[in-house]
């Protein structure tokens, strides 16, 4: 099994001041960043786009981005999202037509590649593209808002899925999104999750002026990460 990463949602971040909210999580040893780019119509909002990927590079983030498309269609954004710098593009298989040829742009574009699960869509998505995955990402809220409350019965696919993985003998990470929190990211893990998105949690600690705000919570999740592991 993988290590355990944390991956802070900017969603939540003070987007007046992405740069330094940035900086600060990874200071306070956050993993990865999780980047989710919405496009007000394969979900109800609008977020943010290659130029922001692109804009945190130049300001020296070097950490890994994990761009989280929910956008429809996808392969246009895709070539763009690699030259402004992600790491991982994952998207929704719903939201393309051409699975397969979705996940083989992005292998070709240079960075990892991943699918997205909303809470109710089967994974069997899976069956045929075991071989092209780095990432599976589990939604386990609908799609489009920061802050929502975790759907318990995404921990049976989250079971499944690591049955599934360890099955293929693959190294794929198997990311968490939505309403992770200190309170139940220990039995997520137990459930075989290895990375963990957390927006509102994470971006929502501390006072706003302090650049040490996310020391605390992010020791906090970690620490429950220890114990899911003895
Ligand atoms: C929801 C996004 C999430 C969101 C999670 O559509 O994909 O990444 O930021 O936020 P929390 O952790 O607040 O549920
Ligand atoms: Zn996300």
């Amino acid at each position: 099994m993988n290590e355990f990463w944390i991956a802070p949602s900017i969603l939540s971040a003070d987007f007046a001041r992405l740069g330094e909210e940035v900086d600060n999580v990874l200071k306070s040893g956050a993993d990865i960043v999780h980047f989710d780019v919405m496009d007000n119509h394969y979900v109800p909002n609008l977020t943010i786009g290659p130029l922001v990927c692109e804009a945190l590079r130049k300001h020296g983030v070097t950490a890994p981005i994990d761009v989280h498309l929910m956008v429809k269609p996808v392969d246009r954004i895709i070539p763009d999202f690699a030259k402004a710098g992600a790491s991982y593009i994952t998207f929704h298989p719903e939201a393309s037509e051409h699975v397969d040829r979705s996940l083989q742009l992005v292998k070709d574009s240079g960075c990892k590649a991943g699918l997205v699960f909303n809470p109710a869509t089967p994974l069997n998505y899976l069956d045929h593209v075991m071989d092209k995955l780095d990432m599976i990402l589990l939604m386990s809220v609908n799609p489009g808002f920061g802050g929502q409350s975790f759907i318990p019965y995404v921990l049976d696919k989250i079971r499944e899925c690591r049955r599934r993985i360890d099955t293929s003998g693959r190294n794929i990470r198997l990311e968490i999104d939505g309403g992770v929190n200190a309170k139940n990211i220990r039995e997520i893990a137990a459930a075989g999750c290895d990375t963990f998105v957390a927006g509102s949690a994470v971006f929502g600690a501390g006072q706003a002026d302090d650049p040490n705000r996310y020391d605390s919570i992010i020791r906090a999740l970690r620490g429950e990460l220890a114990q899911a592991r003895t």
